[in-house]
């Protein structure tokens, strides 16, 4: 995460499309995107606070600003072509209690499934629009979510590495229940999409599964991606 915009070379005046039939597939499902990538992140703040460590903290702050660029080039692409925003969504209500049910581990955790979906969505939507602009995002939002989930594997991994065995299983299949949920939910509401952009149901819930397999090792291996950190809770 680096502290600077990273879609300032998009300019929203430059002359694109966006077909009637594509706007009728893409809208809704982006509604609800754009609404997902936007929150203030105040509990995500307010758990990473309870580390000692200003790195980590600032890390944070970085990672809530690049979300809600997300969600500002998502909006300024819907108002391009005259999609309007919504005010929420159940699955995204259900999914910011869920973030701040438990303490920081179980957030990390939701955050996570969430970056392993949004990767696969914005594969598929790139795939699935003409736009240039829409295509250009996606791929910014791509690698972006890409550092994501290695951040948050990165912390998940102090976590796993102190605790036991059982509690790491028990864990573990639990995060399993909540991927495979969220997957058949998103594909649910979002399959058009999928679909458009060549993600049939067996594809698309195997590269996410195959997405949080590696990122479960990632989390095992414990080698840090960032830089050696030493997280103290206080
Ligand atoms: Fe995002
Ligand atoms: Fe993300």
């Amino acid at each position: 995460m680096q502290n600077q915009n990273h879609f300032a070379e998009i300019n929203f005046e430059d002359h694109d499309q966006l077909s009637a039939e594509e706007r009728a597939v893409i809208s809704s499902s982006l509604q609800q995107f754009q609404k997902g990538e936007s929150s203030e992140g105040r509990h995500l703040y307010a758990f990473a606070k309870e580390f000692s460590d200003p790195e980590y903290l600032e890390c944070i702050k970085l990672f809530i600003r690049e979300e809600q660029q997300h969600a500002a080039v998502l909006a300024s692409f819907m108002k391009k072509f005259q999609i309007p925003l919504i005010k929420g969504h159940w699955v995204d209500h259900v999914f910011r209690w869920l973030r701040k049910t438990g303490g920081i581990q179980n957030t990390l955790n939701i955050l996570l499934i969430a970056e392993i979906i949004a990767k696969v969505y914005y594969r598929a939507l790139h795939h699935a629009t003409e736009s240039v602009l829409l295509k250009r995002i996606c791929l910014q939002i791509l690698s972006d979510e890409e550092e994501h989930i290695r951040f948050q594997c990165d912390m998940l991994k102090i976590f796993h590495s102190r605790q036991s065995r059982l509690t790491n299983l028990i864990n573990r299949n639990f995060q399993l229940f909540l991927m495979t949920g969220t997957a058949l939910i998103v594909w649910c509401y979002h399959r058009r999409v999928l679909k458009q952009g060549g993600y049939y149901f067996g594809k698309y819930f195997l590269e996410s599964l195959l997405i949080f397999f590696e990122a479960e090792k990632d989390i095992k291996s414990r080698k840090s991606f960032f830089k050696k950190r030493k997280m103290i809770a206080t």
